[in-house]
């Protein structure tokens, strides 16, 4: 059952997950399961482990199969996805890997056609050419998704909202429709712009939800590292078999960082979503600015879909400035709180330029087809006091647009 609070103020979203912070501190924390009974897990660095006897051994062999830190970071993950299970690996990108290992060369893999660029560039230049069967398809229009499966289909992969122009695709339409299509095709929903706090794609009918945990899900900027959730087994049991036999695992240290990560996700995410929203409410009444695309705004195309299915929306606002490619340059130039700089989910406020930085590997023409322009701006807005934010958004508009 969910609780009915929703601390972040905005109106006619899902009620927040029931016991999120409960279990984002406890679930796989137990001190029992160490000899010291540590109740913050320690690092574990160890890269084999002793035996009882050949092939008796107390949980773990060796630290690329298993290892006791990266376990406790799995179980907790697992908790706040509602899944059963969690493989962590060592990249948003290996987790893509990961997950497309699981098909054979030319099976079919229908993707949204908004995508992350390294998401983009992994299934274009790479998968491709291993010989999947890679098409793309806009996924907010139900009608093209249905036209989009063939036979040999079978992974269907969504990102939501999408990067950069914030489209919010319905999960459980696209899934309830992929699973009409074929009972056993997948459906993944990256979950990266979301964090588990927002978003729970496998209550919502999807089969696997998978993080660049190098976001939201750590939160401080200082680590690289995917998350990928389930609750089937059979599931569970072919992404294990890959974490360990392609080998993309992430460090223990890293596992530490991103278990100390999710203590504070539910703090984190409600300031994000109160910050976001004051910002992309002074954006949306400045002349100086073309239009704003936040899905918490009732002006955002998606919006009825985005409270449907989410608790929240992250820190994550685009905007088309008024003008020219030299008001964006000028405008990221004269930020002073918010640092010009690619990725985004920490606390820090950042914001950068897609043509030119995060998307630069999308071919032109589908830049410009998916509205990723000169003047399209992305902000990751960050945890810093609202009225600071907000004031140096203010400047840098004023810095873009004086005199040009
Ligand atoms: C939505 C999304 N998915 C996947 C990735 C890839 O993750 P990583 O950089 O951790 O490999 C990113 C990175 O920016 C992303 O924004």
């Amino acid at each position: 059952m969910a609780s009915d609070k929703n601390q972040c103020g905005a109106a006619g979203f899902m009620p927040e997950f029931r016991s999120f912070a409960t279990d984002a501190l406890h679930v796989g924390q137990e001190p029992e399961q160490w000899q010291s009974m540590a109740v913050v897990p320690p690092i574990s660095l160890s890269t084999t482990f002793k035996q009882f006897g050949p092939g008796q051994h107390a949980g773990y062999e060796y630290s690329r199969s298993g290892n006791p830190t990266r376990n406790c970071l799995e179980r907790a993950v697992a908790a706040l996805d509602g899944a059963k299970h969690c493989v962590a690996v060592a990249s948003g990108l290996a987790a893509t890997m990961t997950i497309v290992h699981m098909l054979k060369a030319r099976d079919g893999i229908v993707c949204m056609n908004d995508v992350y660029g390294g998401t983009n560039r992994y299934f274009k230049k790479i998968a491709a050419e291993i010989g999947y069967d890679i098409s793309f398809v806009d996924c907010t229009k139900l009608e093209l998704l249905k036209a989009a499966f063939k036979p040999n289909t079978k992974l269907l992969w969504i990102e939501t909202p999408t990067n950069p122009t914030m489209k919010v695709v319905d999960i459980k339409a696209c899934s309830e429709i992929a699973h009409e299509y074929n009972k056993d095709m997948i459906v993944v929903v990256d979950n990266t712009f979301m964090s588990a706090f927002f978003q729970r794609p496998l209550a919502l009918g999807a089969d696997i939800c998978m993080y660049s945990a190098t976001k939201y899900m750590n939160g401080h900027s200082d680590v690289v590292m995917g998350l990928i959730s389930v609750i089937r087994d059979d599931l569970s049991e072919k992404l294990k078999y890959l974490q360990n036999a392609l080998g993309a695992v992430p460090s223990p240290f890293d596992c530490y960082m991103c278990n100390r990560g999710l203590k504070t996700l539910q703090l984190r995410m409600r300031q994000h979503f109160k910050n976001a929203m004051a910002a992309a409410q002074f954006l949306e009444a400045d002349p100086r600015v073309d239009k704003v695309i936040f899905p918490g705004l009732p002006s955002h195309p998606q919006h009825e879909v985005m409270k449907r299915q989410c608790t929240g929306c992250p820190g994550m606002i685009t905007f088309y400035i008024k003008g020219k490619l030299e008001h964006a340059t000028t405008f990221l130039k004269n930020l002073k709180l918010f640092t010009l700089a690619e990725s985004l989910g920490g606390y820090e406020s950042l914001a950068e330029h897609p043509a030119i930085m995060t998307h630069a590997s999308v071919p032109e023409e589908v830049r410009v087809e998916l509205g990723i322009s000169d003047t399209l701006i992305r902000l990751s807005v960050g945890l810093e006091d609202e009225e600071d934010i907000i004031a140096d958004l203010d400047q840098a508009l004023a810095a873009a647009h004086e005199k040009k």
